[in-house]
């Protein structure tokens, strides 16, 4: 198993799943559960700040997310949400929703859950977030905590959003990029932090494939399954 931790922008998500395919293991985006937790959320009318009514909808949400690193899916309550979660709303929601501790509790049993079936079933999983190596599975034999510069995690944001014709500028993509690394890292309940046996993994002068190759060496390293 691989865990991969780290904030947003620094192309973990693709990293991740690039991953998984190259050692033919599942993968897990523990952020995606997060999301749909936070769109049940908004479909209750309930407010993201509301630890209470957060817990109940939570509670009542079912979820099924997919650990294939093609395709992972996800649905909420029997609907395909896997567009859904990435929407503005959601992305303002998710962080507060994610700072409920009940929700954190459910959530983090569910994906150790899933954890264990993949590694029962197929043998090797990669899986991204924040609290991966920390609370998740400390016992993950290899945890890589992914950073780079907040300007070139908010420049390759501009760039995405450009490419996907919404407007954005490389100060306001900063600032946003510079409000989430501060919610995330001071919140109480499992704030985003290296384990301290993580290997850090700093990709501002890295593209995508060569963040891969460095992980791929790290999994060698380790004697981790590479194939099959
Ligand atoms: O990685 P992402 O942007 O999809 O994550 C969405 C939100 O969920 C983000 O605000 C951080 C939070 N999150 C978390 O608290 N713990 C995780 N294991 C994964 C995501």
């Amino acid at each position: 198993m691989v865990a991969l931790d780290g904030p947003a922008g620094t192309g973990k998500s693709t990293v991740a799943k690039r991953l998984a395919t190259a050692l033919d293991a599942r993968y897990l985006d523990t952020g995606s559960m997060y999301r749909a937790v936070a769109l049940a959320v908004l479909r209750a009318g309930v407010d993201p700040a509301d630890e209470v009514k957060v817990s109940e909808v939570a509670d009542n949400a079912v979820l099924v997310v997919g650990t294939s690193p093609e395709k992972p899916g996800i649905t909420l309550d029997g609907d395909d949400v896997a567009a859904e979660i990435r929407g503005p709303e959601v992305s303002l929601a998710v962080s507060p929703v994610s700072a409920t501790r009940h929700v954190r509790e459910l959530l983090v049993a569910q994906q150790r859950a899933i954890i264990a079936d993949a590694l029962d079933h197929v043998g090797g999983i990669v899986v991204e977030g924040r609290d991966i190596g920390t609370v998740v599975s400390p016992e993950a034999p290899l945890k890589v905590f992914l950073t780079a510069s907040a300007d070139a995690r908010a420049a390759r944001r501009t760039k995405q959003d450009t490419a996907a014709g919404r407007q954005s500028t490389v100060d306001a993509a900063l600032a946003d990029v510079r409000r989430r690394d501060k919610y995330d890292s001071s919140r109480a309940v499992s704030p985003m932090k290296a384990a301290d046996d993580a290997v850090e993994v700093d990709n501002t002068e890295l593209d995508l494939a060569g963040t891969v190759d460095a992980l791929l060496d790290l999994v060698q390293q380790r004697g981790l399954r590479v194939t099959g």
